[in-house]
């Protein structure tokens, strides 16, 4: 039998299909292609975002193999980590989280997020230091007679890659409906999972429509690499006729500003333009950086009027307070 995405174990997490909007005051201010919004930061679970897809393939497995206790890694704000707590959470699995970086003095954002979800949490030096302090983690439950989890980074292999590959059917069926053809498919890349899907996707369901991927500051032959390794990790689970060793894996930068995390003055102008126009707020990291991307390549005369972009609105919305001082003073 071939892959049948419908037969892989899933349980319902999200809020599903999210909402395609038509970004029209938006489209008429860059006087380009029209421009739409995939509004994923719309899944349901905590503040939404892409992660919420994933972890309902990545769950759905850790139950099968009844996990007690889910472990996972992120920066000391991801967005990753708090959408893993809150659906386990939502689940009653424990779970624990590996951050890297320094306890902000400050808390706010997801780490407020986490405080109120009452989740353990580990924290160290580096993201280098990440995946042993999980390995730690998962050697002491098992000591304790706990059945463990270890979710990667971003959620992002092959089970995670379902959710992507889910939401391409999900838009083809939106199109059936609503008659509106999309040429591209824009959305912001941190760890590559959400990249590899909608190749994934494309490849198998979906080959008329062009995936801009624009990277948030990591390097994009790190993320090249990434998803590579996660679409060749699916082809050898999965039994999928088709080969997907020649899908090619772009990545978009330079529209990062000073690295990632880091504001620019442009993110800041971008997320303004969109929250003055469309009433939508971008996070700053990941769909701000994103969104200044595909402006300047409207700017630049990519795109011709009678094209549509979807954009991906991938979430990560608490991450907006944790930049108070770059939206409220005027960046150099
Ligand atoms: C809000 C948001 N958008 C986009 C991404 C990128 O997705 P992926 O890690 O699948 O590349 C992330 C995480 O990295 C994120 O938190």
């Amino acid at each position: 039998m071939s892959f049948n995405l419908y037969d892989i174990p899933k349980i319902n997490l999200c809020l599903l299909p999210t909402p395609i909007v038509a970004l029209n005051r938006l489209s008429d201010y860059l006087e380009g292609p029209q421009i739409y919004m995939k509004r994923d930061d719309l899944t349901g679970v905590a503040f939404g975002g892409n992660k919420n897809r994933k972890l309902e393939y990545l769950l759905a497995d850790a139950l099968q193999k009844n996990a007690d206790t889910v472990i996972t890694e992120g920066a000391i704000y991801s967005n990753h980590c708090l959408q893993t707590a809150a659906c386990t959470s939502k689940l009653g699995i424990n779970c624990e989280l590996v951050l890297s970086g320094i306890e902000p003095s400050e808390i706010t954002g997801n780490f407020l997020l986490f405080k109120i979800l009452e989740i353990p949490l580990y924290i160290v030096n580096n993201s280098s230091d990440r995946k042993n302090y999980m390995r730690e983690r998962e050697k002491k439950l098992i000591l304790k007679g706990k059945k463990p989890y270890i979710i990667p980074t971003g959620g992002s292999n092959a089970l995670g890659a379902l959710g992507y590959i889910n939401c391409i059917l999900e838009i083809k069926n939106q199109i059936k409906q609503s008659n509106i053809e999309f040429n591209y498919f824009v959305h912001a890349a941190g760890s590559s999972g959400t990249q590899a899907g909608l190749l994934i996707g494309k490849k198998l369901f979906y080959p008329e429509i062009n995936i801009i991927s624009i990277s948030a500051g990591i390097d994009a032959s790190y993320l090249e690499t990434e998803t590579v390794r996660i679409v060749k990790e699916f082809q050898s689970k999965f039994n999928v006729n088709q080969d997907l060793s020649r899908i090619p894996t772009k990545i978009v930068t330079g529209y990062e500003g000073p690295g990632y995390g880091l504001p620019s003055k442009e993110m800041v102008e971008t997320v303004k333009l969109v929250a003055q126009l469309e009433g939508v707020f971008l996070d700053p990291v990941y769909n701000g950086k994103a969104m200044v991307g595909i402006i300047d390549m409207i700017k630049s005369g990519n795109f011709s009027e009678n094209e549509k972009i979807l954009f991906l609105h991938s979430g990560g919305g608490p991450s907006i307070f944790n930049y108070n001082q770059a939206f409220c003073k005027q960046i150099p």
